[in-house]
Formats: structure tokens, C-alpha cells, sequence
């Protein structure tokens, strides 16, 4: 079993120019999987209100949802890096509040990091989280809590003028205090300029190549998810095939008898014909 990383291994991994691999989590098993298979850190992200309790989006994901993923994520990872994702709401109104809501994360639910979603806009808050000594991660480009602001769940910073925005979100941000930045959906040219120009990590989710490290959502990448797939989804398994193969078998096996079988029950200790007689104590 590896060691669990700190953010400063992360840290170290960009200045070693070593990729670090994540993916989102949102429960026990998927945790456990995730750790025996050495990833370097796992997101508890809001997504899971739309991959695991079929929402449309994010947007009525709750903190109280998010704590009680991260610690059953906890339960199954204790050695992994976990980040838990700051749902819409928690952090939007008031720095008190986000400040509350960061603590929550880590005093209930162990976690070694917070992420929130926006640029400029949210400095104060990521300034305000890092100062109570929480490690921030900001996510810029396309923000799944407000793709209504955006016009959908639409890629980011392909025009110089988006770009150069999101140039001022990444650096502001940085500023602030926040310890690695997410982007999503944007253009690799644009990843490639923010991560060379930031000192912190620099992760892609749809952005392509060049920076620290990649995170890919398992509903997508596990094909579980099968509302949509984003454009930037490499699919590693069919696991809805996999699961929906399995009830029809079940479903048949049920309606032939051919389940259970012998090996599959629990035998009597005692002689038939002293069950026989017991049975007719009943008659
Ligand atoms: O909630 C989540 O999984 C995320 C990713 C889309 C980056 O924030």
C-alpha cells in the first residue's frame, strides 16, 4: 500500500513533472476500488448528484449529501487524498458561511481538501477557507453550478477574450491562496499557458494534455453514467452492460429455478425424519 499523499506531494509531483491521476467518488466500494488501484487522490465531487442520485445537475446537491458521501468515501479510501466539493449554496452567499461549511468537511468527514467552482468572483471565499487552514482547490473554465450562466454545459476559453478571463481567474486564485486549480473544458493551449505560469498544480478535466495531472468522473469513465457522455470521456468499461447482463440472468435463473442450486443453501444438522416429526407438531 502506497503512502497517502499530502498536498505537497502534489506540489512535488508538478516540480517533478509527475502526473497525478484522480477520478470521483462517491461512495464505499468505489473508494476502496479506487485506493487498491493506487489512485493519487479522489474527488467526492457534486457530481454525484447527478451520477449517483439522478438529478439533471448539480445545482440541488446538498452539504448534508456531500458529507455523508465524503465519509463513506473516507470509509473506503482511509489512505487516499479525498477532496470534497463545495456544493451550490454552501459557499455562495457569505465568507462566514463558506469558512463554515470548508470546516464541516474536514471536522465530519476527514477530508484533506476542499474544491469550489469560479474565478475572481470567489477569491474572497478561497482566501477566507485557505486562512482557516484548509487546503483550497479552485476549478475554472466550464462550472457545471453555474451552466446556466454559461448557456449550458459548454466548453471554455476558446476565444482570446474567454481566455484571457480565465488567465485573470487562474492567477487571482492562486493568489488567494488556493493550493491547485482544476480546469475544465478548455482548450489544451490554454491549459498548457496556466499551468506553465502557475507554481501550484494545475489539473485538467477536458482540458487536455499538458499540466499536472488528469481527473475523469467514474459514472463516465466506468460507462454507469448513461444520461450523456462529454466529448472529453474516454471510456474505460461498460459496467451498465456489465450490471444489466447480470439482473436479466438473475431474472431468468429466478423465473427457471435454476437459482439457487445445492451449493447455495444451508443444509439440515439434523436427520429428515426428525424434522418430519417436528413438522407434524404443527399439523
Ligand atoms: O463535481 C464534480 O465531479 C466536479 C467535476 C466535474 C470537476 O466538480
Amino acid at each position: 500500500m502506497a503512502k497517502k499523499k499530502s498536498i505537497l506531494d502534489l506540489i512535488n509531483m508538478k516540480k517533478n513533472g509527475e502526473k497525478a491521476a484522480w477520478v470521483t467518488t462517491y461512495d464505499f466500494p468505489m473508494a476502496a476500488f479506487a485506493e487498491q488501484a493506487g489512485l493519487d487522490m479522489v474527488l467526492v465531487g457534486d457530481s454525484l448528484g447527478m451520477v449517483t442520485l439522478g438529478y439533471k445537475g448539480t445545482v440541488p446537491v446538498t452539504m448534508d449529501d456531500c458529507i455523508s458521501h465524503c465519509q463513506a468515501v473516507r470509509r473506503g479510501a482511509p489512505d487516499t487524498f479525498v477532496i470534497g466539493d463545495m456544493p451550490f449554496g454552501s459557499y455562495q452567499t457569505s465568507t462566514e458561511e463558506a469558512v463554515a461549511n470548508a470546516c464541516r468537511f474536514l471536522k465530519e468527514a476527514d477530508v484533506d481538501a476542499i474544491k469550489l467552482e469560479g474565478g475572481i468572483r470567489v477569491t474572497d471565499k478561497i482566501k477566507a477557507i485557505a486562512d482557516a487552514g484548509i487546503v483550497v482547490f479552485g476549478h475554472i473554465g466550464l462550472t457545471p453550478q453555474s451552466a446556466g450562466q454559461l448557456g449550458g454545459f459548454k466548453a471554455q476559453g476558446r476565444t482570446v477574450d474567454s481566455a484571457r478571463e480565465l488567465i485573470k481567474d487562474a492567477l487571482a486564485i492562486e493568489k488567494a491562496g488556493a493550493l491547485a486549480l482544476l480546469l475544465e473544458a478548455v482548450p489544451p493551449e490554454l491549459t498548457d499557458y496556466i499551468s506553465r505560469k502557475l507554481s501550484i498544480p494545475v489539473y485538467s478535466i477536458g482540458a487536455g494534455l499538458p499540466c499536472d495531472g488528469q481527473l475523469i468522473i467514474c459514472g463516465d469513465m466506468l460507462g454507469m453514467f448513461q444520461a450523456f457522455t462529454p466529448k472529453f470521456v474516454k471510456k474505460y468499461a461498460n459496467v451498465a452492460e456489465v450490471i444489466t447482463n447480470a439482473f436479466k440472468d438473475y431474472v431468468n435463473d429466478v423465473k427457471e429455478e435454476k437459482f439457487p442450486e445445492d451449493k447455495h443453501v444451508y443444509h439440515i444438522i439434523d436427520s429428515i425424519e426428525d424434522f418430519e416429526k417436528m413438522f407434524k407438531e404443527f399439523e
